[in-house]
């Protein structure tokens, strides 16, 4: 089968445990959808607060999550080979939950919104597995930003502190 990213259905599937969750013929379709992005590290692949039109699983190198935290990015989650990420905006129609960046070299297999919804709609098991962990992971989140834990707090692009106030007198 011709496909954008040149992976057999085997190789394609041995991607992430996501696709043992379809059938043959779901696979398939996944797999004539998706394209492979290339990013190097340090690249932002989603900013928080975007319109998310797209679904990722990680085929190599991984990735840092992190959320604005009063103008501070603070890391939630780093994901690896085989995870997969932008579900919620996928399956919730919200804005982009999260920035995610290439912690180091990364090869993305990316899927559109739209045709993802429509595969989706036949498969409700791996939809309904897809919500789930995206409530998981915005609970996560909510509970990591409500904890002041300094290893996770990173200082990407911090805005600057407003100047002390000039005493006149
Ligand atoms: P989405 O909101 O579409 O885009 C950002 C993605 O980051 C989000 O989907 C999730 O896939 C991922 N994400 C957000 N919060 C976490 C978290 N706490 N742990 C892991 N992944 C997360």
């Amino acid at each position: 089968m011709e496909t954008p990213h040149g992976l057999s259905v085997e190789a394609f599937t041995r991607q992430s445990k996501l696709f043992e969750f379809l059938d043959d013929a779901g696979r398939q379709r996944m797999m004539r959808i998706a394209t492979r992005q290339i990013y190097a590290a340090g690249q932002t692949v989603v900013t928080e607060g975007d319109p998310g039109d797209s679904f990722f699983v990680i085929a190599k190198g991984s990735v840092n999550v992190s959320v604005d935290d009063f103008g501070r990015q603070k890391r939630v989650a780093t994901l690896g080979q085989g995870s997969f990420f932008g579900e919620i905006a996928v399956i919730t129609d919200q804005p982009r939950s999260a920035t995610v960046t290439a912690a180091d070299a990364l090869e993305l297999l990316r899927f559109d919104k739209a045709p993802v919804q429509e595969i989706l709609r036949e498969y409700p098991r791996i939809r309904e597995l897809l919500a789930k962990m995206g409530v998981r992971r915005s609970e996560d989140t909510l509970e990591k930003m409500m904890n002041d834990d300094p290893e996770t707090t990173v200082e990407v692009g911090a805005k600057p502190q407003d100047p002390p106030p000039v005493d006149d007198e």
